[in-house]
């Protein structure tokens, strides 16, 4: 399987990228983004783009996917609707449009969150909403939306928000706890990264995951 991947340096992309790298289907992912990877192997090709609007100019590099994963995204703290939305629903449908031409027989699996939703009166929920509703009409061969709820790093996985790494931390001692008293809400970097594979490899019944399809997809039984 050939995987393509975009947020590989974040806190949910680390995670799938490991996971990606350790199966032994996987035969090659090409990460595509504007900060360098801290890692290297045998698998692992990197494109580094300062703006990811451009991604036209690397169409020629987009064809023959077997699977596309974007955890790529921004948190919507302090930020304008009109700010978040042209960083979330712009650039993604920029980049997905482009990628569902070149590759239309892959896969595509985005990150929204739990909560989303085309209807919210949330801010980021309606835009991520609205944005699951534009991906699943794309021309790709099958398409589904992951929306985890809390997600627990594993493998000394860190995000890059100082503030999210101190909760992470803090929370530590008390996360395997919280996961045996609510299941079906928290998962794991690696979870993430175990589902987004089946996914790619067999699908799932439905297009939206939440966080316990997305433990069940993992081959976590709840
Ligand atoms: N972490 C959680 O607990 C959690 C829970 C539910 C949903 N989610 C969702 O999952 C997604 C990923 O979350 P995360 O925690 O992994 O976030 P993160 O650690 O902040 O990583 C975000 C990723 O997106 C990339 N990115 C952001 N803006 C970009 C831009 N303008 N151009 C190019 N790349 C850009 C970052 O690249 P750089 O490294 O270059 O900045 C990084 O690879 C987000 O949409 C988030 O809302 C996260």
């Amino acid at each position: 399987m050939r995987v393509l991947l975009f947020g590989a340096s974040g806190m949910v992309g680390q995670g799938i990228l490991r996971e990606c790298l350790l199966a032994a289907d996987v035969t090659e992912v090409l990460s595509i983004g504007r900060s360098p990877l801290l890692q290297k192997h045998p698998k692992l090709k990197e494109i580094l783009l300062p703006n990811l609007f451009d991604i036209a100019t690397a169409a020629y590099e987009l064809t023959n996917f077997d699977a596309v994963f974007f955890p790529l995204g921004v948190s919507s703290f302090r930020m304008s609707e009109a700010d978040y939305r042209y960083l979330t629903y712009d650039l993604t449908m920029n980049i997905a449009t482009l990628v569902a031409k070149q590759s239309p027989e892959a896969t595509f699996c985005y990150v929204s969150g739990a909560g989303t939703d085309a209807n919210s009166k949330t801010m980021w929920a309606r835009v991520k909403g609205e944005l699951e509703n534009a991906l699943m009409r794309l021309p790709f061969a099958d398409a589904f939306m992951f929306r985890p709820g809390a997600i627990r790093p594993l493998h000394g996985i860190k995000t890059k928000t100082p503030l999210y790494n101190a909760i992470y931390l803090a929370f530590s001692p008390v996360v395997p706890l919280l996961m045996k008293l609510f299941p079906r809400h928290i998962t794991t970097t690696e979870e993430v990264g175990l589902a987004m594979l089946a996914v790619a490899r067999k699908g799932y019944p439905k297009p939206i995951l939440e966080p316990v399809d997305i433990r069940r997809a993992a081959g976590i039984a709840i």
